[in-house]
C-alpha cells in the first residue's frame, strides 16, 4: 500500500501564473519519487491547467455535486472531473460543512456519485473544539461515518479514503497529538469492522489533516500509523511541501 499525500490548495493561489509556478516547482522537487502517491487538489479553474503540466502527480478536486449534468448553476459533476483527468475528490471537508451547510446526507450522496464516476472520495470527518471539550469526539465521528457511508457496499468502500481532520487543528498550528490521532484511527477501524468486516477495516486507508508541516509529518506516519496526510497551508509553499514528502521516505509502518 502506497502512502498518500494530498495537497488541498483550497481557494489559492490567486493567479494562473502563481499556479504554474507553484506546481512546476513542486513537480521539479519531487521528480522520480514513486513510493508516495502525491495528489494536488487545486480550485476548479486550475484543474485543466495542472492536468496539462502533469507528471506522476495525480489530480484531485476539492468538491463536486451529485448530478451528472443539467440545470444546476455553479455546480461541477464527478463525471466532468473524471473526464478532465481527476482521480480523487475531497468530500465533506469541514469548510464545506460549516460555510456551505453541507449535511452528512449530502456528503453520502456525493460519495456514492464520486464512486460511480470511478473516482476515489477523500471523505473528511472531524470534531469541533467545543465537541472535543464536551467529550463528544467519538460520538461525532461515529455519526459522520455511519451517515456518510450509508448504503455503500463492501466493494465500493475499498476506494474510500477516510481523512481525519479535527476542525480545531485546521489552519491553527495546533496540530493534533500523535497518540490522539492513533486513538481515533483505531476507533475508525473498529467502527468500520462493525459496519463491514475485519478485512475491510484492515484495508481502509485513513489519513490525517490539520496543521501538518515538515516537522510533524513523519510522526503521523511513524507514531500515529497513518497511511497518508492531507495538507492545507503547507502545500502552498513548494519548499515546505517538498520537505514534507522527503521527510516520509522509507516509512512503511502503518495501521492494519
Ligand atoms: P491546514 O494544513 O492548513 O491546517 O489545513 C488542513 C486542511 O484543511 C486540509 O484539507
Amino acid at each position: 500500500m502506497k502512502l498518500l499525500v494530498i495537497a488541498n490548495w483550497k481557494m489559492n493561489p490567486l493567479t494562473e501564473k502563481e499556479v504554474k509556478r507553484l506546481f512546476t516547482s513542486i513537480k521539479k522537487g519531487l521528480k522520480g519519487r514513486k513510493n508516495i502517491e502525491i495528489v494536488i487538489c487545486p480550485p476548479f479553474p486550475y484543474l485543466s491547467i495542472i492536468n496539462n503540466l502533469l507528471s506522476s502527480i495525480k489530480l484531485g478536486a476539492q468538491d463536486c455535486f451529485w448530478k451528472d449534468k443539467g440545470p444546476y448553476t455553479g455546480e461541477v459533476s464527478p463525471q466532468m472531473l473524471e473526464n478532465i483527468g481527476c482521480k480523487y475528490v475531497i468530500v465533506g471537508h469541514s469548510e464545506r460543512r460549516e460555510t456551505f451547510k453541507e449535511t452528512d446526507e449530502m456528503v453520502n450522496i456525493k460519495i456514492k456519485e464520486i464512486l460511480k464516476a470511478k473516482l476515489q472520495p477523500i471523505f473528511c470527518i472531524g470534531e469541533t473544539e467545543e465537541e472535543k471539550k464536551a467529550g463528544k469526539t467519538f460520538h461525532v465521528l461515529e455519526r459522520e461515518i455511519k451517515k456518510g457511508l450509508d448504503k455503500i457496499s463492501k466493494k465500493e468502500i475499498e476506494k474510500v479514503i477516510i481523512a481525519y481532520e479535527p476542525i480545531w487543528a485546521i489552519g491553527t498550528k495546533k496540530a493534533c497529538e500523535e497518540n490522539e490521532v492513533m486513538t481515533v484511527a483505531l476507533f475508525i477501524k473498529k467502527l468500520v469492522s462493525r459496519l463491514y468486516n475485519k478485512k475491510v477495516a484492515s484495508n481502509i486507508k485513513i489519513i490525517y489533516g490539520g496543521s501538518v508541516d515538515s516537522k510533524n509529518a513523519s510522526d503521523y506516519l511513524r507514531e500515529s500509523k497513518m497511511q497518508g496526510l492531507l495538507v492545507g497551508g503547507a502545500s502552498l509553499n513548494s519548499k515546505e511541501f517538498i520537505k514534507i514528502i522527503k521527510s516520509l521516505n522509507n516509512i512503511k509502518t502503518y495501521l492494519r
